[in-house]
Formats: C-alpha cells, sequence, structure tokens
C-alpha cells in the first residue's frame, strides 16, 4: 500500500500467519476441483537430510493429482555485445559506477535482423533437445514476455517457427521480470488440472527496445535473451515443483512502467474533419521505460526473501536445505541482500547477470540453462526460484531439477 504521508512506496505483503496457517487438515490447493488427487506430502530431498534443528514444523501436506518435472532447458542471446564502457560513449556513466552498483559488466541487445520470436524458438528448440522430446508431443507454448513482436502475442508464431505439426495451444503471458516463474506455475497448472504432458515455458525480452538510450538511470541495466523450460507430466511422488507463493500490487506501477500514450499529432486524423470529439483515437505507442531505481530496489529486498521464506514454509523445507538460490538477474546488491537475509551462502547463489544485465523474463531460464549446462545444477538438486518486477508482481517457487 502506499504510505500517502510520506510518499514512500510500500507493497502490501500478506502476514505470514494468514497466509501459511498451521495444519488443521488438508489444505486446497487450486488444482483440487479437475481430477482425483492423491495426498503427497512435501517430497524429500533425496540426497540431503535436513538438520534436525533447521525446522521445527511438519511438512506441509500437498495435494497432486499429477505431478511435474523440469526436465529440458536451453537459452539464446543475440550477437550483438554492449560492455559498460560502449554505454559510456553515450551516456555520462562509467564500468566503474555501473559495475560497483549494479554488478553488471556486459549486455546483449537484438539488431539488425534479429527478433525476439526467433531468439525464443532457439531456446525453445535446445530445451526440447535436452528434454529429448519432439515439437509435436508439445501440448502447450506459454511464451513469457512483455515485448513481443506482435501486440497480439508471439506464441502461435513460435510454435509455427518449431514447426509443430499437431497445433499445440499457443499464448503469451505477460508479467514483466516475474513472467517467467509466473509461466512455470501456470505450466504446473495445466499439467495438474488439464491433463497437458509437455509444456513449453519460455521466457523472452527485449527491453532494449523500450529503453531510453539517453537515460543513464534506466538504460545501464537491460538486456535482450530468451530462456526455456520443459515442463513434463510424471507421477505424483516424483513431482518436482514443491511449493509456490505468488503476489501482486497494482499500487506500485509507477515505479516500473511502459505506459501507453497517445501520439502527440496525427496528421491523417488532423486533416479528416471528424465531427465526433475525441473520436477516432489518435494512433499510440508505447512510452520509453519508466523506473524509480530506489523503490524497485526497496520493494525486491523486501518482498523477495519474504515470498521465498513462505514458499519453504509451505514446501515444508528450511532455508539450509536448498542446494541453489536462483533469484531474477536485476542488481547483484539485490541477490547479495536476499541471499544474506535467507543465510544462503554466495557459492549456493546462482549469478550470470554479470554478462547479460537485467533480461526481464529471461533471466531465470537463462541462468538456470548456464547453471546446468556447466554442471554447476544437477539433477535432483532443489532451487529456490524468485521473480520480481513491474506490475509489481514478485513470487517464488521450490523446485527440483530433473
Ligand atoms: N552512471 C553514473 N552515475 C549515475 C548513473 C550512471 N549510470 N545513474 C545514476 N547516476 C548518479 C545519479 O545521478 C546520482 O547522482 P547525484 O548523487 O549527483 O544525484 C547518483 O548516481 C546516485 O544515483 P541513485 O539513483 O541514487 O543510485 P542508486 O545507488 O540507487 O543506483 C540503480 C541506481 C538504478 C542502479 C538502483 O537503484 C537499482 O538497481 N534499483 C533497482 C532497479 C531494478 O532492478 N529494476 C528492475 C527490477 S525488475
Amino acid at each position: 500500500m502506499a504510505n500517502a504521508s510520506s510518499g514512500l512506496f510500500s507493497p502490501s505483503v500478506p502476514n505470514l500467519r494468514f497466509k501459511v496457517p498451521p495444519f488443521l487438515g488438508i489444505p486446497i490447493p487450486r488444482f483440487d476441483r479437475f481430477s482425483p488427487k492423491v495426498v503427497c506430502f512435501a517430497a524429500p530431498i533425496p540426497h540431503k537430510t535436513p538438520p534436525a534443528s533447521a525446522s521445527s514444523s511438519p511438512s506441509q501436506p500437498r495435494l497432486v493429482s499429477q505431478g511435474c518435472k523440469l526436465v529440458g532447458c536451453g537459452s539464446a542471446i543475440p550477437s550483438l555485445q554492449i560492455s559498460n564502457d560502449d554505454l559510456s560513449k553515450f551516456v555520462d556513466t562509467s564500468d566503474e559506477w555501473i559495475s560497483t552498483r549494479t554488478g553488471i559488466r556486459s549486455r546483449r541487445v537484438l539488431s539488425g535482423k534479429d527478433n525476439l520470436s526467433n531468439l525464443a524458438a532457439d531456446a525453445a528448440r535446445k530445451a526440447l533437445e535436452m528434454a529429448n522430446v519432439d515439437p509435436d508431443d508439445l501440448d502447450l507454448i506459454l511464451m513469457c514476455t512483455s515485448t513481443p513482436d506482435d501486440l497480439f502475442g508471439s506464441g502461435p508464431q513460435i510454435q509455427k517457427e518449431l514447426g509443430c505439426k499437431t497445433n499445440p495451444l499457443a499464448y503469451d503471458i505477460t508479467a514483466a521480470c516475474s513472467g517467467f516463474l509466473l509461466g512455470l506455475i501456470s505450466a504446473a497448472s495445466h499439467i495438474r488440472g488439464s491433463g497437458f504432458k509437455n509444456v513449453l515455458v519460455i521466457g523472452a525480452d527485449a527491453i532494449s527496445r523500450y529503453v531510453d538510450w539517453t537515460d543513464r538511470g534506466t538504460c545501464i541495466l537491460f538486456g535482450d535473451a530468451a530462456g526455456a523450460v520443459l515442463v513434463q507430466a510424471c507421477d505424483s511422488d516424483e513431482d518436482g515443483l514443491f511449493s509456490f507463493d505468488l503476489h501482486s500490487d497494482g499500487s506500485g506501477l509507477r515505479h516500473l512502467n511502459v505506459s501507453i500514450k497517445q501520439n502527440d499529432s496525427n496528421d491523417a486524423l488532423d486533416s479528416s474533419n471528424g465531427s465526433v470529439l475525441d473520436f477516432p483515437p489518435r494512433l499510440s505507442s508505447y512510452s520509453c521505460l519508466q523506473m524509480n531505481g530506489k523503490e524497485v530496489f526497496r520493494f525486491a529486498v523486501r518482498c523477495v526473501p519474504q515470498s521465498i521464506e513462505c514458499a519453504l514454509e509451505k514446501a515444508g523445507l528450511p532455508a539450509s536445505s536448498i542446494d541453489w538460490l536462483l533469484l531474477h538477474q536485476a542488481n547483484q546488491r539485490i541477490i547479495d541482500a536476499v541471499a544474506t537475509r535467507l543465510e544462503v551462502p554466495s557459492e549456493r547463489v546462482i549469478s550470470n547477470l554479470a554478462n547479460y544485465g537485467n533480461t526481464s523474463a529471461a533471466s531465470i531460464p537463462l541462468a538456470l540453462d548456464e547453471a546446468v549446462r556447466s554442471g554447476k545444477v544437477k539433477a535432483g538438486q532443489t532451487i529456490a526460484a524468485a521473480g520480481f518486477g513491474a506490475g509489481l508482481t514478485w513470487g517464488s517457487a521450490i523446485i527440483r531439477w530433473g
């Protein structure tokens, strides 16, 4: 809620006491109305025994009619690389300022004939290959993006680019930097509730299209990329989504937005002698990204740890039991602050922000893909993932890789 007296933004965070009630019976998840259910307890971590002192509360039982697991990932980046030194030729900044305040050293930017759908399809192909799933076996493609090549959505275009002869359902999810996390939970909902088997979740954004490249307060932060994960149905006892926690608070929109505006002049209409006031409407276009960096920073370091703690509590897992902390890659200082609050040591924190900047919906699957392919994240390991950004929307999920 906005604090009217101070003018400071303070997103409302549900009180955990109400959000995570003590165990009173079987909690009713969102998927309960679709199909026969089995009760399963928060899956134990296969290779680790949580320390006895770490959690005093019992695991929260979950109703899971159908399990889902992450079986493949892929990513793609544009070829054009822009370093901090390159940026300092356009705006009054320096590598020292950017890397100290954000941890970012370089970013990739779509250029020339590159487009976001191609990039997303590249990432998707790699995820399908790793999962050993044919494009024709896909049931659903979720394209999480706020910067599609077409305002009406890019999901069907990616279905076409992948050559899916079976025409699986494909649509977009718009939730800025939280987009991938929401896509992941949506994929699980479709699998658990609707019987889908193979769901491709793509996070892809080209924020460079909406950045004011003369504004040093914002242009230094963002980059373009695509990442994808294949989520597959499995037996409930193999379920790889232990818990999640999601939030939105529209009162923070003013601190991070790319809003629509009517163009000042429209020659075609000005000469049309229209007799109805304000009709036809003038052509509209999107303004550049507007951000209050300090407020967004404060929101992230406050709300993200709370969300992860809530998801961990729902999963019945202590923070000490997770193998990896994987946050939306926005600012290294945000990542460090959240890790410190959760007491997760830096060697268990995934970060590739230095090379790519904030790639919005792509950042989590891009970082996951690099960590998996480099051998860092191994099958069976547990990840606490969290996204946050414009909307405002934020949330977290406790997942198992593979
Ligand atoms: N290079 C050099 N100086 C810069 C600069 C740049 N790129 N950007 C801002 N400055 C200057 C400011 O003008 C200001 O100068 P002043 O003290 O003379 O007025 C000074 O540096 C401090 O600016 P400030 O905005 O207070 O810096 P900050 O420490 O808050 O860092 C951000 C700015 C944007 C890096 C930081 O607020 C941030 O990362 N916020 C979160 C943004 C985010 O993650 N958004 C996406 C979420 S999904």
